[in-house]
């Protein structure tokens, strides 16, 4: 059976999709799920799930811990899904093309450093722009520059919100990024 983790901040409801998708694939399961902060909702939908979970500061995610405890549950694929820490280098090492985010936006727009969640929908609508989209990317050193996967579109109109660009964007990431690691594993 290969194993998942996966790494959020905030809501995760990208990680649910995710967890759900995989209660019915039987060679693949989400087995851990870690996040930056105490009071991120994803932890609350790991117990939901029974799914073992962690909390870790950015001094734990530099100094190796995280690394070392997904190497001890023999970790298969890292998912970063709604994850605002840059991943370290000697973790990205340590699992070689087995980390993979997903990034609101059509990348290399609307990618790099701050540009994440809300703030990304915001800037979408800033620059008028008529489509916007999904990427699905391997993770290395560099900020949202990793080999892109998949990136799906969708058609924007000129008087949706930052808020409603960002519930296209959701229900295209629920639509792909499950199958996507499933495809990879
Ligand atoms: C998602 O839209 C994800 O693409 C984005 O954060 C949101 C998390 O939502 N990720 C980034 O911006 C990473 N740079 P969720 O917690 O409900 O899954």
């Amino acid at each position: 059976m290969k194993k998942i983790a996966i790494l959020a901040s905030g809501n995760g409801t990208n990680a649910e999709a995710i967890i759900t998708h995989f209660e019915s694939v039987p060679h693949a399961k989400v087995v851990l799920i870690g996040s930056n902060k105490e009071t991120a909702y994803v932890l609350q939908r790991a117990k939901n799930h029974q799914i073992q979970s962690f909390t870790f500061s950015k001094k734990e995610l530099e100094n190796g811990s995280v690394k070392a405890l997904l190497l001890v549950k023999n970790i298969d694929l890292l998912v970063l899904a709604g994850f605002m820490m840059k991943v370290p280098e000697d973790m990205i090492q340590a699992f070689p093309k087995s980390i993979v985010n997903i990034h609101p936006a059509l990348l290399p727009k609307f990618g790099g450093k701050g540009m994440y969640g809300m703030r990304v929908h915001e800037a979408v609508k800033a620059a008028g722009e008529k489509e916007t989209g999904i990427t699905i990317h391997w993770v290395n050193e560099h900020y949202d520059e990793g080999e892109i996967i998949l990136q799906e579109k969708v058609a924007l109109s000129e008087t949706d919100t930052a808020e409603q660009i960002a519930e296209k964007v959701h229900q295209l990431e629920y639509k792909y990024y499950p199958k996507v690691i499933e495809s990879l594993i």
